[in-house]
């Protein structure tokens, strides 16, 4: 047998990582003295979740793996979502960001519910939820007619306990709320984030049908049905409702949709169920009780260059993908779960999400502007590289431990098919957090600016300068003081004449960035990803409800699964969960 030596990798982290994982993920003693350093902490990460394999193969070598696992995550080219990198190798720890819990019209099951967000949250999760089987508003309960509390009335209970929870003791979970347009209470749900101080870290959104969205074209009316007993109870203009939402989502970013039947195109295994929930950032569309553990690749770390020209390293992508697809399969089996029906509904599809940060990063480093149709093209050919080699990891995993349990009646199942391990396999998260840790730009977004003051959660305020903007401007002799300041101050990176226009054509900002060009990035992730695709599309302060309109039904011609927006300043504090707060 050869033994490997333990490498250590001098981890570069920038003085922001040190931060966030001092103040959040390494390890204290009962006094609250760190007691592991970053490096300890990858390997710790690592080590935990390589042992699971000798379950597979008692002749695994597992020093091995977790050498592999330790220096994807210290090389910072693979990590993990935060419940991992907080809670591996610990007693209990539950290790998956994402869960989707469902809401039965029963008081037993409602509290079940909020039992189990609860525990989700104190580990580090966040939640998703369908309120469309509650009844509504008013309705018959209990025997007696006029009062149901309706979905909006829990979306509140669940609200209060939330609130009370941080994860980790830190942060607060996100949570995703759905309710279905042709439920009767969807007015009051659409307006349900009026008041600025109602349901922060909720994210609310209205499922709808393709149906729906040609009877809004054709300005058509809609039945709204009463979950408990299937009556129809009224009907509503689809016109009128829809542009209900836009003119919402004008004034404080809520609701977005989604669209059930581009999610139920992509359902791996239907013959469980339909899907019709979201999980906190939009991810993954799940059914109940699943939850899926998810892992980011830091594209700014697959680049090469040669001769002073920049390609992507696709050998070194196709090598991290296929550790990335191990190493989300084992954390299924490390994970300890919040319930035995969440334990019993994640391990039945074995869902994974493997994604991508640091794409805007990895746009500057090739010289490619975020709004263009290089940069479309090349989101296609990097997902569509990832899904192929996720896709071909997963066969082999399950060649060697089998496929998913749910596989017979699955999409997989087919005469001669091969084994499939993970029922999915991709998905684009926000990283808010990851990405800081990483040193690169969020998940698929553009960059939020090149140089900002990032409000951390407890009111310290960190300056935050792109490495490879500073880099590009010291190279070209024009970096000073004084445009630093300036940027910060206005954040306006094509007012700066001293900075060469070529480097002021390739970093585009969000602010910069046509809400039509995110939905066309958005969309060339999507279609080479299994799950959702997290983003915020941003609008300017001055966008009308026509701009958000029209980018809503963009959104559903591109065959997205859902959409958020965001109109700068529309809201006094930007969501959370993004980790863009500026
Ligand atoms: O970067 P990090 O791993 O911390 O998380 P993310 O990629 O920004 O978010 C992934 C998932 O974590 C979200 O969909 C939520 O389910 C959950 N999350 C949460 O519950 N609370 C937060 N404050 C942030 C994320």
């Amino acid at each position: 047998m050869i033994v490997v030596a333990e490498t250590r990798i001098e981890v570069e982290l920038t003085p922001n990582a040190l931060r966030v994982l001092e103040k959040r993920y390494l390890r204290r003693d009962e006094n609250g003295e760190i007691i592991e350093t970053s490096d300890e902490m990858f390997r710790r990460v690592a080590k935990a979740i390589a042992s699971i394999e000798t379950s597979y193969d008692l002749k695994t070598d597992v020093i091995q793996i977790a050498e592999e696992f330790y220096q994807a995550m210290a090389n910072l080219e693979f990590l993990p979502n935060s419940p991992t990198l907080l809670n591996a190798g610990l007693e209990n720890g539950q290790l998956a960001s994402c869960f989707v819990l469902p809401v039965e019209d029963s008081i037993e099951s409602t509290f079940d519910t909020l039992k189990h967000t609860a525990i989700i949250h104190k580990n580090g999760g966040g939640t998703g939820f369908n309120f469309s089987k509650i009844r509504p508003k008013l309705d018959k309960a209990g025997g007696r007619q006029g009062v149901a509390s309706g979905p909006v009335g829990l979306i509140d209970v669940i609200a209060t306990a939330a609130d009370y929870i941080r994860q980790g003791g830190v942060r607060r979970g996100c949570n995703s709320v759905v309710l279905n347009v042709d439920h009767p209470d969807i007015l009051e749900f659409i307006k349900a984030k009026n008041d600025p101080d109602a349901l922060t870290n909720f994210y609310i959104s209205v499922a709808v049908t393709d149906d729906f969205m040609a009877r809004v074209k054709a300005r058509a009316d809609y039945p709204l049905v009463n979950p408990r007993n299937k009556q129809v109870v009224g009907t509503l203009n689809a016109y009128d409702v829809f542009e209900l939402i836009v003119d919402q989502a004008w004034r404080t970013g809520d609701p977005g949709f989604i669209f059930l039947d581009r999610i139920n195109r992509d359902n791996p295994t239907p013959e469980l169920g339909n899907i019709d929930m979201i999980t906190g950032c939009g991810e993954q569309a799940m059914l109940p009780y699943e939850s899926c553990p998810l892992g980011s690749i830091n594209l700014s770390r697959m680049i090469q260059f040669n001769d002073g020209a920049s390609a992507i390293d696709y050998a070194k992508l196709g090598r991290t993908v296929e550790l990335g697809v191990r190493f989300l399969d084992d954390v299924i089996d490390a994970s300890a779960y919040p319930a035995d029906i969440i334990e019993q509904a994640t391990k039945r599809t074995r869902r994974i999400g493997l994604g991508v940060m640091g794409f805007a990063d990895m746009l500057f480093q090739m010289s490619i502007p975020y709004s263009s149709e290089a940069a479309e093209t090349t989101a296609m050919e990097i997902m569509g590289f990832i899904q192929k080699h996720a896709y071909e990891a997963s066969i082999r995993l399950g060649t060697k431990r089998g496929s998913f349990p749910a596989f017979r009646g699955s999409v997989f199942d087919l005469p001669g098919a091969s084994p499939m391990r993970n029922a999915a396999r991709t998905t684009v998260a926000p990283t808010g957090t990851l990405s800081i840790i990483a040193g690169c730009s969020c998940g698929i977004e553009p960059l939020f600016s090149v140089a900002f003051v990032r409000h951390m959660l407890d009111g310290e305020r960190l300056l935050d300068v792109n490495a490879h903007f500073e880099t590009a401007v010291r190279r070209s002799g024009q970096w000073n003081a004084g445009l630093l300041q300036r940027l910060v101050r206005c954040n306006h990176l094509h007012e700066q004449a001293d900075v060469p226009e070529s480097i002021r054509r390739v970093f585009v900002t969000a602010h910069q960035v046509p809400p039509e060009w995110h939905i066309r990035i958005q969309s060339a992730f999507q279609e080479n990803v299994d799950a959702a695709v997290s983003k915020t599309v941003n609008f300017p302060n001055r966008a009308t409800r026509d701009d958000i309109a029209r980018v809503f039904f963009m959104a559903h011609e591109h065959g997205l699964k859902g959409i958020t927006i965001y109109r700068d300043a529309s809201r006094e504090l930007q969501p959370q969960c993004t980790g863009q707060l500026g």
